[in-house]
């Protein structure tokens, strides 16, 4: 059975106490279409904990990144327990602005993936190719060796979600073709079942992000293997993340909860 639908908010660095207004209306959102997808925020670790005091048990929420350390001499990290200890159910790891931004390995991706699972946390780790990764051809190669070097030993799909971010998809308005994007989840599944067999693998969530809207929701969840979106620029108004919440079909079978 396919697994329940992610549909997740990644705020970046935006929000503050004032946008805490967006939740109210998507925690009763979530409550609708419950048996339809799990709905998750990810809200600047600052309003971390008001988030998850609105949105209660009808949505999740989760932090953007992790250190892969419990605690310890690191200035203005934030560990997996210290989220776990706000009420996140999920993190993010290895988002490709990470990558860029902080020069973030394969190997560091993995090590903060693997706190997040000592940390009883559901990692989101991100992968994608660039544009020119993508015209050389090398896409799935790319794909495969993040693959290797990010997801830690022991995935199952409590402690693992994928998300595929084409790093030239994430907020230009261009999303990947139907058939690019069924070509990457589908071989993202199948390396995760290689590696941990088929049965546990059936269940993790692949997620597609990079530029998602109400407009082109439907069509990506609508793909094989898409089990779910991480979305930027739409989740921070209730009404465009709403939107693509309802764009799950309703044809799956309840799962597990998140
Ligand atoms: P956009 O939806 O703004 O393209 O961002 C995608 C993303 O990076 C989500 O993690």
């Amino acid at each position: 059975m396919a697994p329940r639908p992610l549909i997740a908010g990644n705020w970046k660095m935006n929000g503050s106490l004032k946008s805490l207004v967006e939740l109210k209306p998507i925690a009763e959102a979530a409550e609708r279409l419950r048996p339809r997808c799990d709905v998750l925020i990810c809200p600047p670790a600052t309003i971390l904990s008001a988030s998850h005091g609105i949105l209660g048990s009808a949505a999740a929420v989760g932090g953007q990144d992790c250190h892969a350390e419990a605690s310890g001499a690191h200035t203005g990290d934030v560990a997996a327990e210290m989220l776990a200890d706000l009420g996140a159910r999920f993190v993010i790891v290895g988002h490709s602005e990470r990558r860029t931004d902080h020069d973030e390995s394969d190997a560091v991706v993995r090590a903060k993936a693997e706190a997040a699972s000592r940390a009883g946390l559901t990692a989101i780790v991100c992968v994608g190719e660039s544009e020119e990764e993508r015209k050389a051809g090398r896409a799935l190669d790319v794909l495969r060796a993040q693959l290797a070097g990010s997801v830690p030993e022991g995935a199952t799909p409590d402690n693992l979600v994928v998300a595929y971010e084409p790093l030239w998809a994430i907020g230009s308005g261009r999303t990947a073709t139907s058939a690019d994007v069924a070509e990457a989840h589908a071989l993202i599944r199948s390396e995760l079942s290689d590696r941990f067999g088929p049965a546990g693998v059936a269940g993790i969530r692949i997620l597609y992000g990079g530029s998602v809207n109400p407009d082109n929701a439907a069509g990506l969840l609508a793909i094989d293997n898409v089990d779910g979106a991480l979305v930027g620029g739409c989740s921070l108004k209730a009404e465009t993340f709403i939107a693509i919440c309802e764009a799950v079909p309703d044809l799956r079978e309840p799962a597990s909860a998140a």
